[in-house]
């Protein structure tokens, strides 16, 4: 089956950055990638997806973008048969290998547009799990406990409170890749933390820091970088901090408002930029009334 998917109207889409609230590794899996136990959760920092209406598919990427997975989205797609008729764009404002998902979310909640528009979803996930292991959360966004790779969903109620994230300057060439190549053994775990953490979650009850894990803690401390958010979170009167699934992005979250203000301002004083961020949950109302998608043979 063919598909035809038209932007009807002018629509700018959020592609949300997302937080790891606590990520357990099990252990490695015989396709080579690493069997996970974790928690997303979509924030109010966004890039911004332009689409407006054009006889044909025209995209015009964001610049000094190097593997950029919109475009290998589209392209996927077009393999699919799915004929695009949108003038697309890209507005970056995730910051960049930060480990906030940001590339995920610009191809994911790409095909979540479409999806919730009316595009089969069998369809839109199998070209996301072709594109990371991130991507296919974005189909939705919101909360969600991953499991397997990363891929296998099922919805969570959101917490409550705000966040407060720090991005270190680290840069490191395939630093995912790099940085699941430096677990061993004794960064596993049962994933038993993440799951009573998101069973909390599921009981209308807020994150339980002690619950927080990350594996990939140990080779990120090797990181000075990453060494010196901690401690200054630490130092600016945070409980905890934790990285945000493989790093560098340092996170910590709050359930008062004030207490998050209050820390951001000292993370400030001290020399960093932090970001307050609160849940949030996608909107795939104006898609509905901007994207029409149809058969067609
Ligand atoms: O899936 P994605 O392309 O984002 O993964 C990048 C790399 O991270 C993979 O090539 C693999 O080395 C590693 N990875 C892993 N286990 C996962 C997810 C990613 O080992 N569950």
């Amino acid at each position: 089956m063919l598909y035809r998917v038209t932007v009807r109207e002018p629509l700018v889409v959020p592609a949300p950055a997302k937080l790891n609230l606590g990520l357990e590794v099990l252990g490695k899996r015989p396709d080579g990638y690493h069997e996970l136990v974790t928690i997303l959760q979509t924030i109010d920092l966004s890039d911004r997806l332009i689409l407006e209406p054009a006889p044909r598919l025209a995209y015009q990427p964001p610049p000094g973008i190097s593997d950029d997975l919109v475009a290998r989205a589209l392209q996927f797609l077009t393999e699919k048969g799915v004929v695009i008729e949108a003038h697309l764009s890209l507005e970056k404002h995730i910051p960049v290998a930060a480990g906030l998902g940001g590339g995920s979310s610009d191809a994911g909640t790409l095909l979540g547009a479409f999806v919730h528009a009316g595009l089969p979803r069998l369809l839109a996930v199998a070209i996301a799990t072709q594109l990371g292991s991130d991507v296919p959360f974005f189909l939705d966004g919101g909360t969600a406990l991953a499991r397997g790779r990363g891929t296998d969903l099922v919805p969570l109620p959101p917490p409550n409170g705000w966040f407060v994230l720090v991005v270190p300057e680290l840069t490191l060439a395939h630093k995912t890749r790099q940085l699941y190549a430096a677990l061993s053994p004794a960064d596993y775990s049962d994933g038993m933390a993440t799951l009573r953490q998101a069973e909390r979650l599921r009981l209308g009850q807020n994150l339980d820091p002690q619950l927080v894990r990350n594996a990939f803690l140990r080779p990120l401390l090797t990181f000075e970088a990453v060494r010196r958010t901690l401690d200054a979170f630490l130092t600016a009167g945070a409980r905890w901090a934790w990285p945000s699934g493989a790093g560098p992005t340092v996170f910590t979250w709050s359930p008062q408002r004030a207490a998050a203000e209050q820390l951001t301002l000292a993370l400030e004083r001290s020399g960093l930029r932090p970001i307050l961020a609160v849940p949030l949950q996608p909107s795939w109302e104006q898609v509905r009334a901007g994207i029409t998608v149809e058969q067609y043979h």
